[in-house]
């Protein structure tokens, strides 16, 4: 029924540490000092069939350990993992076959090869046969705009043409579960639209799941109506992305296009003011008060333009980071 299942994941790491200098050397050859490292410390989620789930948390949060956990490459400490129904460390032929997992900062393809070299090991290694490998081919050059780009040396591709590469090479089995951990990180923000609207697409087309962690907001935005959080190897949050942005921010930011400029201190009773750049100014006021507020400027000053908007999603994932998670108010006019 659920493609993802997490119930009470632990992931411990023991690592080994030494006093500086000599003799902490000679010491811990004697006796190996151990410290553990809880990277994952008791999560649960669910995440059904086709969802796409944003999995945020600062540096250091546990997320990679969670991505590969899932995917089979790290054995939990404790709790219980379930991707597709199968126990991902096992990894069995026809569980790997219906995963990926994508990272960011690792390349799988062949350094000194055209992409297609790894791409045709990718076949034998699934076993795809001939006419689905040319079609998937096919359909991923079209969606990644690929062109000719799998017949040039990887060494001579740019960071962005290859990571198109790359996710060809992690799709081109077409899996149902998508881990894509970081997979925009270092492109540019051309690129970064394009992975991102392929990633709609792939999802779209083959109801594909996918859980995705990123550091640009906008990647997140653009995707996931859902977002897990996680701190420290905790859950914080799990749930609709609009509500926690809702509950998160206790304020908006009305900006508006003034027909003559006034002095800052005529705008103050409305609310913080953020920026007054002649005739258009930005005013911080209480999420509660949005509309009363905004009719009282329509109300007294000529306005040209006028808009309401949330907070940047940085600062509210941010704040959560930092610990605030408050109960939504109502927006009452
Ligand atoms: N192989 C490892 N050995 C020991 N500690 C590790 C290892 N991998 C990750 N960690 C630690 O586990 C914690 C979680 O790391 P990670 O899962 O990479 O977090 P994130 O991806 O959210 O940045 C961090 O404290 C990190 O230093
Ligand atoms: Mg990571």
């Amino acid at each position: 029924m659920y493609h993802i299942e997490v119930r009470h994941l632990k992931k411990y790491y023991e690592v080994h540490h030494k006093a500086p200098g000599f003799w902490g050397s000679l010491r811990s050859l004697v006796r190996r000092e151990t410290r553990t490292v809880r990277a994952v410390d008791d999560i649960s989620f669910t995440v059904a069939p086709g969802e796409i789930v944003g999995f945020l948390g600062p540096n250091g949060a546990g997320k990679t350990t969670t991505l590969k956990v899932l995917s089979g490459l790290l054995y939990p400490t404790a709790g219980e993992v379930r991707v597709l129904g199968f126990t991902p460390h096992e990894r069995q032929p026809a569980f790997l076959r219906q995963i990926t997992l994508v990272m960011g900062q690792k390349q799988q393809l062949l350094w000194d090869l055209p992409a297609i070299e790894t791409l045709l090991i990718n076949k034998a290694i699934y076993e795809i046969p001939d006419d689905e490998f040319r079609r998937t081919l096919d359909e991923l050059t079209e969606l990644l705009e690929l062109g000719t780009l799998l017949t040039k040396q990887v060494r001579k591709l740019s960071l962005g043409e290859r990571m198109k590469c790359e996710l060809a090479a992690a799709l081109l089995h077409r899996p149902k579960v998508l881990f894509l951990d970081e997979p925009t990180i270092g492109l540019d923000v051309t690129m970064q639209a394009k992975v991102r609207q392929f990633i709609a697409e792939y999802n779209a087309r083959y109801g594909a799941t996918v859980l995705l962690t990123s550091h640009y907001m906008a990647d997140v935005a653009a995707l996931a109506k859902r977002v897990i959080i996680i701190d420290h190897g905790h859950l914080v949050y799990d749930g609709d992305l609009e509500t926690l942005v809702q509950q998160v921010a206790p304020y908006k930011v009305i900006t508006v296009t003034l027909r003559q400029s006034v002095s800052p201190s005529v705008l103050k009773p409305f609310g913080h003011v953020l920026a007054a750049n002649g005739v258009k100014v930005s005013i911080q006021v209480p999420r509660g008060t949005t509309s009363r507020v905004a009719a009282r400027l329509l109300q007294e000053f000529a306005v040209d333009d006028l808009t309401i908007e949330e907070p940047p999603l940085e600062e509210i994932i941010q704040h959560v980071f930092t610990g605030g998670i408050r109960e939504a108010s109502p927006d009452v006019a």
